[in-house]
Formats: C-alpha cells, sequence, structure tokens
C-alpha cells in the first residue's frame, strides 16, 4: 500500500503532432489529398464543413488551406527532430499520412516515396533516443475515400485501413513499440467530418451514419490490433479518445444523471467496445435516445467475435478541458467551446482565450476514472494551452501562461500517480506550432518551439525557442521533479 511520489523510471515525456497540420508538401512525391486538405482555415472552418453545400472544395479562391503548408515540416523535419532532441524527449507521438501512402486510399501498393520519409523520419528521432509513437489515422483520411465511397459510414473502408495498417506496421514494427490506431474516434459524437469523413452532402447529420462508421472503424482497430500483435506481440497498440471531464451543474438529481450519461456516451461509449471488447449495457438507451433503429446497422458476430479477441493494450487519451451538463436551465447559460464539444460555463473555471475550460484537477479527476474503468495503463497524449504569443524585440517569447497551464496538469498527474494510477506518459500537444485543427489558424499555437507563419501563410518559417521550451527540457531532465 505504498503511496507512489514519483514519475516512474521510463516515464514518456515528449510532445505530439499531426501529419496533416505540419508536414504540409500535400501533393508532393506522389501524396494524394486528404480529407484536411479540403477544409478552409478560419474561426468558420466546421462551419462551412458542416454545411449543405459543402462539397471538398480543395481550392477556392474565398479561402486558404493552411494544410497544404502545414509548417513545412516535411522538408525540414531535421531540423524540428533535432530541436525535440535537444529538449530531452523521450517520445515523439506523430501520425502517418494516410494519402501519402495510399494517394487515393483504395489503391492496391503503397507509394514507396511516402514511406521512404517515414523511414527516415524515425531513423531521425532513434538517432536523438526519441521512440517513436506513431498514430495510424489522425483526421487525414485519403479524400477520396470520402469522396467516392462516402466515409468510414462504408464498410469497404475497414479493407483499406486494413491494407494501409498493416504496410506500416509490417514496414516499421522492428523500430516502433508505441503505436495508436485512431485519434480521438468519439470526436464524431460532435462532428464527424475529420474522424470518420462525413459531412451533411454524404450523410453527417443522421446518427445511423455515425454509428454504423464507429463500428466499421472498431473493426479496422481490431484488425489493426491482430496485425500488431501477430508480428510481434510486445507491441503497445492503443485506442485514442478525446477526454472531458464532465460535471453536473448542481446537486440536482436530475442533472447529475444527465451527466452520467454525458459521460457513458462521449467518454466511454467507443474506450469500452476498444478496451474491453464489446459494446456496453448503456448503448442501446444513447442509440434510442438519438433515433438509431440497431436493426438498421450492420454488425455481423465475426465483426464481434474479432472485438472481443483484439483489444487495446493501454488508453491514450487528449485532454484539454472539462465539462459541465445542465439540463434544468435552459436558456440561462452562457456557453463555452472546446475541441469539438461546447457546454455550460462553469463559473469555478477560467477559459482560454478559444473558450476552452481550463481545469488541471480534472485531468486528475480523468485519470482516476479511466484507470478505475478499465485498469489500463494511460498515456495522455495531448494536453495544452492554445494562445497568442507575442515576440519580443529581442526574439524571445515569454510564454509564461503555457508553463502554467502545463505545469498545473503535470501537478494533476503527480495527483494521480500518488492516487495510484498507472501512467505511461505525457505529450504535450503541438510541441512545435503548428496549424488549429478546429480553425486552421497558426496564431492558435501551442508550441515549445515558435515557427515564424502567420494565419495567412506569411512568414519565414524560422523555428526559435519558446520561454516553455527551457521549462520543459527541464521538467524531463529531472523526471518531473523541477516543475
Ligand atoms: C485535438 C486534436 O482535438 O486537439 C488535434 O487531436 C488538435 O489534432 C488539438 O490540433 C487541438 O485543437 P485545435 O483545434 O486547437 O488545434
Amino acid at each position: 500500500f505504498d503511496i507512489k511520489e514519483k514519475f516512474p523510471d521510463g516515464f514518456l515525456w515528449g510532445g505530439a503532432t499531426a501529419a496533416n497540420q505540419l508536414e504540409g508538401a500535400w501533393d508532393k512525391d506522389g501524396k494524394g489529398p486528404s480529407i484536411a486538405d479540403a477544409l478552409p482555415g478560419g474561426k468558420e472552418r466546421f462551419a462551412i464543413a458542416g454545411s449543405q453545400e459543402f462539397d471538398w472544395q480543395l481550392e477556392d479562391e474565398k479561402y486558404t488551406y493552411p494544410n497544404h503548408k502545414g509548417i513545412d515540416h516535411y522538408y525540414r523535419f531535421k531540423e524540428d527532430i533535432k530541436l525535440f532532441g535537444e529538449m530531452g524527449f523521450k517520445c515523439y507521438r506523430f501520425s502517418i499520412a494516410w494519402s501519402r501512402i495510399f494517394p487515393q486510399g483504395d489503391e492496391e501498393t503503397p507509394n514507396e516515396a511516402g514511406l521512404k520519409f517515414y523511414d527516415h523520419l524515425i531513423d531521425e528521432c532513434l538517432k536523438y533516443g526519441i521512440e517513436p509513437v506513431i498514430t495510424i489515422s489522425h483526421y487525414e483520411l485519403p479524400l477520396n475515400l470520402a469522396q467516392t465511397y462516402g466515409g468510414w459510414k462504408n464498410r469497404e473502408l475497414i479493407k483499406f485501413y486494413e491494407r494501409f495498417a498493416r504496410v506500416v506496421l509490417e514496414r516499421y514494427h522492428s523500430k516502433v513499440t508505441y503505436w495508436m490506431i485512431f485519434n480521438e474516434i468519439n470526436s464524431a459524437f460532435h462532428f464527424p467530418v475529420m474522424s470518420q469523413g462525413l459531412v451533411p452532402s454524404n450523410g453527417a447529420n443522421d446518427f445511423t451514419n455515425v454509428v454504423q462508421a464507429w463500428h466499421n472503424q472498431f473493426v479496422a482497430s481490431a484488425l489493426a490490433v491482430k496485425i500488431g500483435h501477430e508480428l510481434d506481440e510486445q507491441l503497445q497498440i492503443g485506442c485514442m479518445i478525446l477526454y472531458a471531464t464532465s460535471y453536473a451543474y448542481d446537486a440536482n438529481p436530475v442533472n447529475q444523471y444527465a451527466n452520467l450519461k454525458q459521460m457513458q456516451d462521449f467518454n466511454f461509449f467507443c474506450a469500452d467496445v476498444q478496451v474491453r471488447g464489446k459494446y456496453s449495457q448503456s448503448t442501446a438507451r444513447m442509440l434510442k435516445e438519438h433515433n438509431v433503429d440497431p436493426a438498421n446497422l450492420k454488425i455481423t458476430a465475426e465483426d464481434l467475435e474479432l472485438l472481443a479477441q483484439n483489444t487495446v493494450d493501454y488508453i491514450g487519451f487528449s485532454y484539454y478541458m472539462s465539462m459541465v451538463t445542465d439540463v434544468t436551465r435552459e436558456g440561462s447559460d452562457e456557453g463555452v467551446s472546446g475541441n469539438l464539444i461546447g457546454g455550460v460555463a462553469n463559473p469555478f473555471l477560467k477559459s482560454s482565450d478559444w473558450g476552452w475550460q481550463i481545469d488541471p484537477k480534472g485531468l486528475q479527476i480523468a485519470l482516476n476514472e479511466l484507470y478505475d474503468r478499465y485498469q489500463k495503463p494511460l498515456f495522455i497524449v495531448e494536453n495544452g494551452l492554445g494562445a497568442k504569443d507575442v515576440v519580443a524585440e529581442d526574439g524571445a517569447i515569454h510564454d509564461d501562461y503555457r508553463i502554467d497551464y502545463l505545469k498545473q496538469h503535470i501537478e494533476a498527474m503527480q495527483g494521480a500517480i500518488r492516487d495510484g494510477v498507472e501512467i505511461m506518459g505525457y505529450t504535450p500537444w503541438g510541441c512545435i506550432d503548428l496549424v488549429s485543427a478546429s480553425t486552421g489558424e497558426m496564431s492558435k499555437r501551442y508550441g515549445f518551439i515558435y515557427v515564424d507563419l502567420d494565419d495567412e501563410g506569411n512568414g519565414t518559417l524560422d523555428r526559435s525557442r519558446k520561454d516553455s521550451f527551457y521549462w520543459y527540457k527541464k521538467v524531463i531532465e529531472s523526471n518531473g521533479k523541477s516543475l
């Protein structure tokens, strides 16, 4: 019954990114377009993609397309990995752009030039003793699979994902131990464009399609786990969910019950399937409340067997903020925003400039809740503060607000370790400034490393170290003691 006070030896300190948000080179060396390449920059990004007229335009003079250029990491990855090495990263979470490997998504053979890029990226990480952590699919479905096949609601995509996963797992399993199957798989609850390739014109407004898409993704996930474990049973293959601790607004049992359902549906529905290998008991209730008739879903006995046999090894999750559930005071709240979710404002919390409620204690609660429920190692694979940075006259960036945010969240992790929770690692989001997923802005920055690039795509692309860079280096050096 000893209380653990310290971060464990071998704790995976690092940072996280996604191919579509930093690589750029969107049409180079055989890469095909992904859905991210069709999303315009700016705060109205989701509103545009959520409109009936949206039709996956890749170039429209009304808009900018910041993912096309990213931060030019495709050509500058050596410089970037070197900086991660200088910070002492133990691991680096990145994703493989599916459409770099299978440009249209449905080819039989992969694009060798795309694979070469990841050969070099992985080798560069290993050169600095950085363990690669790969997300197989992070909001970057090949565009053709959304346009021609209608996105993840189409079962055909299972086969294409399986082929993609097999290619990358076979190629890299001897160099890469840690894998994640789908980024924030539950985010489709509120906005299925990025994780499922569903927009109104191909069925996003019918929740049956979203649930069918999830099921197809669960089957695809199980196949990836199976392939990975057959190649090497030591591989660690995790799920990845968007976790938002949710509180009932008050002690009113009606709100408490509504919040319980919010937790079951948003935070746990996907993880239950991927971790426990079966749909949880609350699924039938959730489907009924969303007017989904189970008879309209295609779920086979073989699928269920596959899910049961191929569960994940760990739980990866992103944590930025918490939520509040209130079903009793309709119209009385000021709403807040968040990563693909929204809700009622919590009077005890402050928000970021983008309206995301900052709640480190909520992370400690999340870690306890997830560990109580699943008893699997937890990996915080995203966390951070999106903020506007100002470059001082001498070129320095004094981002004490970011240090403060991260420090409080690391303290919350320490608290959870004392509570007995098993945590594998921590990879703050956007360790180098990159294009925002929800708004396509560059000015919403998360990095320890500043990139000279603005929302219109102007800038030298030069990299520089923020104050948080030096701070995080010490955190890693001291294994979390020096905060
Ligand atoms: C998560 C995503 O939702 O949050 C990332 O996995 C994303 O891709 C991150 O960038 C931060 O969100 P945003 O919208 O501020 O970029």
